[in-house]
Order: C-alpha cells, then sequence, then structure tokens
C-alpha cells in the first residue's frame, strides 16, 4: 500500500482502553496510520502512559483553564490542527465539546458509545449509567457504537455497531466488561475502513465501501 498513513489524533479521559486497541491495531498492520497526538483533560488519565510508552506526543487540556465551553473546544482544535491530524478518536473523553471543535473536524472525528445508538444516548448516558438504563430497561441485547460525531450528542451518523447479550444476573460492571471486549474490535474496524477510505457518508447512512484491489 502506497498511499499516505493516516494521522490520529486521540482525546481521552481515562483508562484508554480503546486507545490502545488502536494502538496494537497500528502495530500489527491492521490499521494504515499513526496515532501522533493524545490529549487529555486529566493530567493522571492512565491513557497518557499508554500513550508515552508508545512514544507518542501528549497534550493536557484542562477545561477549568478556559473561560468558556467554546473556548476550550477551540482550544482543542488547535491543538489537533497544530500536530496535522486527519481523524480524531473519542476514546472515552468525558467532556462535551462544542462547534469550535467539531466543525473543523466534520466526517473525520469519531465516537465510541456503550449502547446501541439510538438507545440509552445522549446528554447524560455516560459510563455506569448508561448500563444501569439497559439494566433498568430489560433489554435483552446491548452492544456498542462507533459513530461520526456531530453537534447532536450521540446522534451522528453510524459507523460500526456489535451487539452483546444481556444475561439475567448481569450487573452494570459485568455488562459494561462485555461491551468493552466488542468496543476493542468495533473501533478498530472504523478505524481501519476509514483509514483505508473506505467509509462514505450519504445523510444519516454510512456507506462501506468494498476494498480496492492491490495498485488501484
Ligand atoms: C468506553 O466504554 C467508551 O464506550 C466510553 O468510555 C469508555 C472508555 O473506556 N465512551 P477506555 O478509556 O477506552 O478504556
Amino acid at each position: 500500500m502506497c498511499e499516505q498513513r493516516t494521522r490520529l489524533g486521540a482525546l481521552v479521559s481515562g483508562g484508554g482502553s480503546n486507545l490502545q486497541a488502536v494502538l496494537d491495531a497500528i502495530a500489527a498492520g491492521t490499521i494504515h496510520g499513526d496515532v501522533v497526538l493524545v490529549i487529555s483533560d486529566r493530567p493522571h488519565a492512565y491513557a497518557l502512559e499508554r500513550a508515552r510508552a508508545a512514544g507518542i506526543a501528549t497534550a493536557v487540556l484542562t477545561p477549568d483553564a478556559y473561560p468558556s465551553r467554546e473556548a476550550y473546544s477551540q482550544a482543542i482544535a488547535d491543538c489537533l490542527q497544530q500536530a496535522s491530524v486527519d481523524l480524531v478518536l473519542y476514546a472515552g473523553f468525558m467532556r462535551i465539546v462544542t462547534r469550535e471543535a467539531i466543525a473543523p473536524f466534520r466526517g473525520r472525528m469519531m465516537n465510541i458509545h456503550p449502547a446501541l445508538i439510538p438507545s440509552f444516548c445522549g446528554p447524560g448516558f455516560y459510563g455506569r449509567r448508561v448500563h444501569e438504563a439497559a439494566l433498568h430497561y430489560g433489554v435483552k441485547v446491548s452492544g456498542c457504537t462507533v459513530h461520526f460525531v456531530e453537534e447532536d450528542v450521540d446522534g451522528g451518523p453510524i459507523i460500526v455497531q456489535r451487539t452483546v447479550p444481556v444475561l439475567e444476573d448481569d450487573t452494570p460492571e459485568t455488562l459494561a466488561a462485555r461491551i468493552l471486549e466488542q468496543e476493542h474490535q468495533a473501533y478498530v474496524e472504523a478505524v481501519r475502513l476509514f483509514c483505508a477510505g473506505r467509509l462514505r457518508v450519504e445523510g444519516r447512512l454510512v456507506r462501506i465501501l468494498p476494498e480496492r484491489p492491490v495498485g488501484v
């Protein structure tokens, strides 16, 4: 493959297991790209350690250093643009950014959500709350969704979804763990397809283009 490698930037707040899955897939040659910058809103996020261990540049941008959410979002966009990032990965980033960060990366910013969108998503549905809501509702399947980021929280076009069964004795923790395993595969798949130029957004539909023959 001779086409340029995609430059990836990741936004993180926590453990960074999805970031690690992407890094592992890059190392294995599955993803034709490189993570060039990892930004966190929390200085002690373990995801930053993972980035440093992989020799990746990191930045910590804390929201309280900015007068508004818009100014914070602009700072994130500036940082990503300075690093010439092609694709932004929300990877467990616990902040909602505004248009200032989204518009420059429209169609080039992904998020992973631990439920089957449009269920159990939107403002207030994050972390344990998502799984509590799914168990409370009594659904028989849950899963994860990778989607492009739009201003409407969790509302952008869906790229990949994977399902898991919900068991009768599940707790939010056991369900979260079962879903997280699938998240790692789903995120790698979505990033792999983007980097191979195989995603085309048509309104709400993300079309997955066939693999191109070598040399074409
Ligand atoms: C994942 O469950 C993801 O769906 C959600 O935040 C969690 C991040 O986990 N947005 P990790 O930091 O990637 O381990």
